[in-house]
């Protein structure tokens, strides 16, 4: 549909990028990407029109975000190339045919585009050998240049080599070495540095992307307080088998992967410091409570432990607003079975157990509004969770008392 749509616009639509790398790796990938020669937005409008979903237009980029009503996400891209007016600035962009919006990209194996107009509709478009680049494993970037314009391709290139097990061609590596030695990392902005990070935390295991980054002489530019032969390694091992575990069996609490492995290179760090990086980094509020909660993990522990019988209401009088992740990360520590079974066992009643009374009943027994609704309501869900009481009657019987 894209491409009719784009013929009758007198444009030309190209799916791009990971999706069409994805395809050939045959690895799965539901980030679809198009670019179109001509207008974009123009087609991402009509798009929606056609398939009653949303287009949300970014004019200065001349991108948009296409929301269908299934859910997918489509983004539409005007070719474009861009020029940078210094080294690790952001780009400036114009408009442009499918070849310079393709060799404005950071490596050939991300230069594959797949056209969508009727009349070649299916054709592959490889301009720069990413097919070949593809099958022989190997990141390699377009020009010399490369790495200077934009020097957090060095981090994408360790990304996609440890991820696709590829290898980065030799000339690839060379001017990544240099680029390192000119220490053009450090012009990057904070901003950039942990969007980057982020990105390789998000990897399903990132520990080889972690190693090569050190050993290359990155991880510097990236937080250099934190001691990287100094974390734990057999957590981080870990992480993705108990994420994968949570999210099966707490369908829908998606676990944000960056930050668990965020929290545990951490983990050794003084709190001053913590506080430090939490602010250079600018990160949101989400993440630095987590990141705070995650800083009693080792005392839970230990309290968990000498509590032996503790009930799943003492448990949530600790572990209340808890986000996910800090949860993973308390699972991640605990090594004994028991207190593994108890905890769990916590986190399911956690997602059955619902107080069935409201406001309105307190308000009907007389109660005033105010703060010790908030009081009642816990106290009825912790015993809930101890199991003393069922149901809506026996809660206002509770209350009663
Ligand atoms: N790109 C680039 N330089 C960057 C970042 C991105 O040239 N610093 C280009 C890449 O060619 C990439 C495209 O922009 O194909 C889209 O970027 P992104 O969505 O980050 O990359 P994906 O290739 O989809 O990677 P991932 O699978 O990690 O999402």
């Amino acid at each position: 549909l894209a491409g009719e749509i784009a013929e009758s616009i007198g444009s030309r639509a190209y799916c791009v990028g990971g999706f069409v790398r994805d395809f050939f790796l045959r690895v799965p990938n539901f980030d679809v990407d198009l670019v179109v020669e001509g207008d974009g937005e123009e087609l991402a409008r009509k798009m929606a029109q056609h398939l009653g979903g949303k287009a949300r237009i970014h004019q200065r980029f001349r991108t948009a975000a296409l929301m269908l009503p299934d859910g997918t996400k489509i983004d539409i891209a005007t070719a474009r190339t861009e020029y940078y007016e210094f080294p690790a600035a952001l780009p400036k962009v114009e408009k442009a045919s499918i070849r310079e919006d393709m060799y404005r990209r950071d490596f050939t194996i991300n230069t594959l585009a797949i056209a969508l107009n009727p009349d070649s509709f299916g054709d592959l478009i490889d301009y720069f050998g990413g097919r070949k680049d593809l099958e022989k494993g190997l990141i390699r970037i377009l020009y010399n240049l490369s790495f200077v314009e934009d020097p957090t391709r060095i981090i994408r290139a360790i990304r996609f080599e440890q991820r696709y097990k590829f290898t980065i061609e030799d000339d690839t590596l060379r001017f990544a070495k240099d680029a390192i030695e000119r220490r053009l990392l450090g012009k990057l902005s904070y901003k950039r540095i942990i969007q980057e990070l982020m990105l390789l935390l998000s990897e399903i295991d990132p520990l080889p992307a972690l190693d090569r980054i050190m050993e290359i002489g990155v991880w510097e530019y990236m937080i250099p307080e934190i001691d990287l032969n100094k974390v734990s390694r057999t957590m981080i091992k870990r992480t993705p088998i108990i994420i994968t575990w949570w999210e099966e069996r707490y369908y829908g609490k998606n676990i944000k992967g960056w930050l668990v492995y965020f929290m545990l290179l951490l983990a050794g760090l003084d709190e001053e410091l913590v506080i430090q990086i939490i602010k250079r980094y600018h990160l949101d509020n989400y993440a630095r409570k987590a990141i705070q909660e995650s800083r009693q993990v080792p005392q839970i522990v230990e309290y968990l432990w000498e509590s032996r019988e503790i009930l799943p209401g003492e448990m949530d009088q600790r572990l209340d607003g808890w986000s996910n992740e800090s949860m993973v990360l308390l699972l991640l520590s605990i090594k004994d079975e028991l207190l593994w079974e108890k905890l769990v066992n916590y986190l399911d009643l956690k997602e059955q157990v619902k107080v069935e009374i409201n406001g309105f009943d307190l308000k009907e027994m007389g109660l005033k509004q105010g703060p010790e609704f908030r009081f009642i309501f816990d106290e009825l869900y912790r015993q809930k969770l101890n199991g003393i009481i069922k149901n809506r009657e026996e809660e206002l019987q509770m209350v009663k008392k």
